[in-house]
């Protein structure tokens, strides 16, 4: 039996003491959005009631506070996914926002027509979208990586794809449909040798994994605060500094400059140069305090508690039958997609909803997923170190009295 502190844990979230439809909530939607800690929610109350003013700017105390809270957190991330700077360390709104940021910064200065873009089949839109505007704006290729029927990518047609004109490969540590983990460290160094730049979209791996990116190599690392316990309206963009700094600003004004006439402007340095305008200055101070939250609990103990949810998981959902599981990659993280034979999963969702269960019905935001598996949608649960075997239980329960009346 695990000695991880999950009921302790679960005090820390409010939500979770929260009833829906007069049943206690069981949320299991953490792929789409985790729920805060008090600690979060403190730090943001706090910042608002005591320390609170904009940031960079002034000289008076509060800002001066701010300014400190806000660059601590900075510290913080730096320290959280170990890279050498916090110059290297852009805060932007999510890692949708990241990846916008790289495509139309690193992209469109420094690809031209006919080069081309690898990701995989398992992308996210936000791993996708971007890179198709971009190939549509300079005449650039997106090439994508296959995958099998378990959902793992296809090493050897992605290494396949790799020429010379392949300049980039954005690529998922983690999928947010199916749970697949990509062998990243191996994707990394088979790029590299080509000399080609690896973008890593984390959103999903980070708060599931222990994540080192001067280990890893990944030439950028994007995620979002929101699902790292974190508040919404946050997000990193890592990148290694000597890109960075051949990068241009992805967006004018206040903040990124050192120095504005109107015959030119000179930008500010690294990190700011990609900061324009007022940050989400408390949500970011928040994201610290997430950072802290789940330190002091241990990444490693994260891992391997939400490890043994997955896998009791997995085992109490093989033996429904009539239950397909959508993403059986031999490595995964804590996410389970499925379909139920004749039940819409928009249809376990709502009914799923009527039991006080949380879980989220529809595409995913990976529709060539769902083409690649030929359904409309699927039902995904997605777990958290708070979630309990108890609450799996109730999910399954639930599964097979939704399959007994209507299946
Ligand atoms: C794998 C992956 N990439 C990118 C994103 C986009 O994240 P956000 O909407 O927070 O920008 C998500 C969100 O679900 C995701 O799961």
């Amino acid at each position: 039996m695990s000695t991880f502190p999950v009921e302790q844990i679960r005090a820390d979230f409010p939500i979770l003491g929260e009833t829906i439809r007069n049943k206690p909530l069981v949320y299991l939607d953490n792929a789409a959005s985790c729920q805060k800690p008090q600690a979060v929610i403190d730090s943001i109350v706090h910042t608002y009631s005591h320390e609170y003013a904009n940031i960079h700017r002034g000289v008076h105390t509060l800002s001066v506070k701010a300014t400190d809270k806000f660059e601590g957190a900075r510290e913080k991330v730096r320290a959280f996914i170990n890279a050498a700077s916090t110059k290297e360390i852009i805060f932007v709104r999510g890692a949708t926002e990241a990846i916008n940021l790289v495509a139309q910064s690193y992209g469109k200065s420094q690809l031209q027509a006919g080069d081309e873009i690898v990701i995989s089949a398992m992308e996210h839109h936000a791993n996708i979208v971007p890179w198709q505007m971009l190939c549509q704006q300079i005449g650039a290729v997106l090439k994508v990586a296959p995958m099998n029927q378990q959902g793992e990518l296809l090493f050897d047609e992605f290494e396949q794809l790799l020429n010379d004109k392949t300049k980039l490969v954005a690529i998922t540590q983690m999928s947010n449909a199916l749970g697949t983990i990509n062998p990243v460290e191996k994707i990394i160094a088979t790029a590299h040798a080509r000399q080609i730049p690896v973008l890593l979209d984390g959103a999903q791996a980070i708060p599931h994994m222990v994540v080192d990116v001067q280990a890893l190599d990944c030439d950028f690392y994007v995620f979002s605060g929101h699902k790292l316990y974190g508040p919404s309206g946050t997000g990193v963009l890592y990148g290694k500094q000597a890109l960075l700094e051949a990068m241009p600003p992805y967006q004018g004004g206040g903040d990124m400059i050192r120095q504005v006439t109107f015959a030119k402007t000179e930008y500010a340095g690294l990190p700011h140069k990609f900061e324009a305008g007022t940050p989400a200055i408390a949500e970011i101070i928040g994201l610290g305090a997430a950072i802290d939250y789940v330190t002091a609990i241990g990444m490693d103990n994260i891992v391997a508690y939400e490890a043994e949810l997955l896998d009791y998981a997995t085992q109490q959902a093989e033996q429904i039958k009539g239950l397909n599981i959508i993403g059986q990659a031999a490595h995964k993280g804590g996410i389970l997609s499925f379909t139920l034979d004749r039940i819409h999963p928009h249809d376990i969702g709502t009914m799923l909803d009527s039991l006080g269960i949380a879980i989220r019905a529809g595409h995913h935001c990976a529709m060539p997923v769902m083409d690649f598996y030929g359904v409309p949608a699927t039902a995904r649960a997605s777990f958290a170190m708070y979630n309990t075997r108890q609450e799996i239980d109730v999910l399954m329960q639930g599964i097979k009295s939704l399959i007994e009346v209507f299946g």
